[in-house]
């Protein structure tokens, strides 16, 4: 990329949404993107194969802890914003383990923070109003709604229930305190459950197609009512590039996608769009393979997002219908099973071991 060139600096671009969203920004935007990711057991340089002869793309493996190389990435691409997407994201795994969740979301956030403001108070006065730091957050900030509750809003007080969502509370409260403190022009977006290409399998919506594929059994946790407001990850993206373009600075947007389903809704409706477009002899109806399991310990019940503050400042509006969404999503799947195959490595047998292999059937 030739010197001098505005850039933003995305982390966790490897990853699910962060995939989805460097290539959806290079798809609409000149801007180019420096991508850093750890590439963990969820980040993988196949969902950005798309990009090997984009020279607007340039990957750097490497940890946000890692302060030096974070200072060496501002001082020598200078880039005009930090979109952080990089954290452990999977609720299971920060219940078996939660010291790596505390380490990257609130460690690695804070790591980022402090060399973000260090670049950022040195930039000339134009600049510094131009920056921005985009934190991407959650739903589970907020904690669990009971079924007759308004959705959470932005101002919905943080209640945070499981090590993962403490953890990303705790770094929204630094990300947001340094605005307060330093002025260091912050937008944080919290967000509902994303669906979509480039999903790690360990995911309500990929497991289940992946499992039901090779006729496993398919495992909901508890009674299967728990509600989660589901959006198509294209959509997301769209909503962070208008917050990074136009959100204002100090401010949270929530984005979510209008389409509450309870868990078994959503397995039925993924089985049933297997039973169209991908039937399986001796299966007459693909929620045969559906097993109730023991519940997952501290399970938030129900999840809904406002995203009233984003559209009435921002217009934006999901463009995705959840049953379009979710049969593309089904499709993909299907299609890049090589995909699927590469991303399961021997430790992720390993953590199907560990999460379902003491689970009993509820
Ligand atoms: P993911 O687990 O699929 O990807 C995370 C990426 O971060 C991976 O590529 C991983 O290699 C990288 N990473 C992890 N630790 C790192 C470190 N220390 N340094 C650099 N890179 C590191 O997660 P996702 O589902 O794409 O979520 C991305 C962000 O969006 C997260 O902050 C998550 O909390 C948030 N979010 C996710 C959802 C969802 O439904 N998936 C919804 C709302 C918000
Ligand atoms: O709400 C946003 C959050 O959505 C993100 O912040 C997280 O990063 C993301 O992982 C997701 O969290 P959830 O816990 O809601 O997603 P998950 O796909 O793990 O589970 C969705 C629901 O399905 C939840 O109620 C648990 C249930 N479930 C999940 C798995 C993996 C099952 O019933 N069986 C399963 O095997």
């Amino acid at each position: 990329m030739p010197r001098g060139t505005r850039v933003i600096l995305v982390t966790g671009g490897a990853g699910f949404i962060g995939s989805n969203f460097v290539l959806d920004w290079l798809a609409a935007e000149r801007t180019p993107v420096v991508n850093l990711d750890k590439l963990t057991y969820a980040g993988n340089l196949e969902n950005l194969a798309g990009l090997k002869n984009d020279a607007r793309h340039t990957f750097v493996k490497g940890d946000i802890n890692d302060r030096a190389l974070v200072a060496k990435l501002l001082r020598e691409h200078r880039p005009q914003a930090v979109v952080n997407f990089a954290a452990e994201s999977h609720v299971d795994r920060s219940i078996h383990g939660p010291a790596d969740f505390v380490q990257t979301n609130i460690m690695g956030t804070f790591s980022l923070l402090e060399e973000a403001r260090a670049y950022w108070s040195n930039l000339k006065e134009a600049e510094k109003s131009d920056f921005r730091f985009l934190h991407a957050s959650t739903d589970e900030v907020y904690g669990s709604l009971g079924a007759n509750d308004p959705a959470f809003t932005e101002t919905t007080p943080y209640a945070p229930n499981s090590p993962y969502a403490a953890s990303k509370a705790a770094s929204d409260h630094l990300v947001r305190s340094y605005h307060h403190t330093y002025g260091l022009p912050v937008v944080t977006t919290n967000c509902s459950n994303n669906y979509g290409p480039y999903q790690f399998p360990e995911k309500l919506i990929p497991l289940m197609v992946v499992n039901a594929a090779k006729r496993k059994p398919l495992p909901v946790y508890g009674d299967g009512k728990n509600v989660r407001d589901w959006l198509y990850v294209g959509d997301h993206c769209e909503a962070v590039r208008l917050a990074l373009k136009r959100g204002r600075p100090g401010e949270t947007y929530n984005i979510g996608g209008n389409a509450e389903k309870t868990n078994l809704e959503v397995v039925n409706a993924l089985c049933a769009i297997l039973d169209e477009i991908r039937p399986q002899p001796h299966i007459t109806h693909h929620s045969s393979l559906i097993t109730h399991v023991q519940d997952r310990p501290g399970h938030d019940r129900r999840y809904a997002m406002d995203a009233g503050k984003l559209r009435s400042e921002l217009g934006w509006m999901p463009r995705e219908q959840f049953d379009t969404g979710l049969k593309k999503t089904v499709q993909w799947y299907l299609d890049h099973m090589a995909w699927v195959d590469g991303v399961v490595s021997g430790a992720y047998r390993s953590w199907i071991d560990l999460n379902y292999g003491r689970r009993e059937r509820a």
